[in-house]
């Protein structure tokens, strides 16, 4: 049986949020320069868009620029920019034949006005579509969305908007940029790093966590497969006993 076929589709992540990492690597690898890894990089962020489509995959985020990455080579992030806004063009058809309706987490202010346009129109143009939300992380920095959020209620709290008693998980939700958003359930990374680098902290604290050693424009649908049905084998157990997920009678003794 093939990878897919051996998904179950009952016990899809509601929400898949992926840091898209290597294409540096990647491109060094072929001895080309960076950025061409990041346009290779773009092939697998369409695969995987409608593979998660096809699957029936509700949410996908992608983190494609952290708040550090600002700190790259000016033509590197030069380069970034562009390819960014050359792929909107490019896949707006792609968004609207499948249903996807595109989002975006991250200061979209730091952007430049072309990328911010794009983007604007692209959002515009999908705000409809409701098999997949593709939720692209940009300028995005998880500890910045989290003090932006803290600011914003502690305005609130001040101006008696909203009391200090109120403030519950769901008030801090509502303040983030993720505010429309499920949690995550499986967060992938790619090209072998073991870590977070400022990605959703808040929004992934009960996700299953994915490694794998492919380089971001190697990433094909199998890889994604396979990611998933890892994830299916996982028992998620939020804090109780593997004997109380599996007779809830447990829960009395
Ligand atoms: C991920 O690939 C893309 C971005 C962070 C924009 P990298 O550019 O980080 O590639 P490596 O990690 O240097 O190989
Ligand atoms: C994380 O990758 C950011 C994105 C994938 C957009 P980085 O390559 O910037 O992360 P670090 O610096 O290796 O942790
Ligand atoms: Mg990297």
């Amino acid at each position: 049986m093939n990878l897919e076929d051996q998904i179950d589709k009952n016990n899809l992540p509601r929400h898949i949020a992926i840091i898209m990492d290597g294409n540096g690597r990647w491109a060094k690898e072929q001895g080309r320069i960076r950025v061409f890894g990041h346009e290779k990089g773009t092939v697998s962020v369409k695969e995987t868009v409608t593979t998660c489509a096809e699957l029936g995959i509700t949410n996908l985020t992608l983190f494609a620029f952290s708040t550090e990455n600002w700190n790259r080579p000016k033509l590197e992030v030069k380069a970034l920019m562009k390819i960014l806004v050359s792929s909107l063009k490019k896949e707006t058809e792609t968004f609207i034949r499948n249903n996807i309706k595109l989002n975006v987490i991250g200061r979209m202010d730091d952007l430049p006005t072309k990328a911010k346009n794009e983007l604007q129109e692209v959002i515009d143009k999908t705000k409809h579509n409701e098999r997949l939300t593709l939720t692209l992380a940009l300028s995005y920095g998880a500890r910045e969305e989290i003090r932006s959020a803290v600011k914003e209620i502690a305005f609130k709290v001040k101006n008696n908007i909203i009391s200090e008693e109120m403030i519950d998980d769901s008030v801090i939700n509502n303040h983030l940029y993720t505010h429309d958003l499920p949690d995550v359930d499986l967060l992938i990374r790619t090209s072998g790093e073991c870590r977070i680098s400022n990605f959703l902290l808040w929004q992934i604290a009960y996700a299953e966590l994915y490694f794998t050693h492919i380089l971001w424009p190697d990433f094909r649908k199998n890889h994604l497969f396979e990611a998933i049905l890892n994830y299916q084998k996982r028992e998620r157990r939020f804090g109780k006993t593997s004997e109380q997920l599996c007779n809830p009678r447990h829960d009395a003794v």
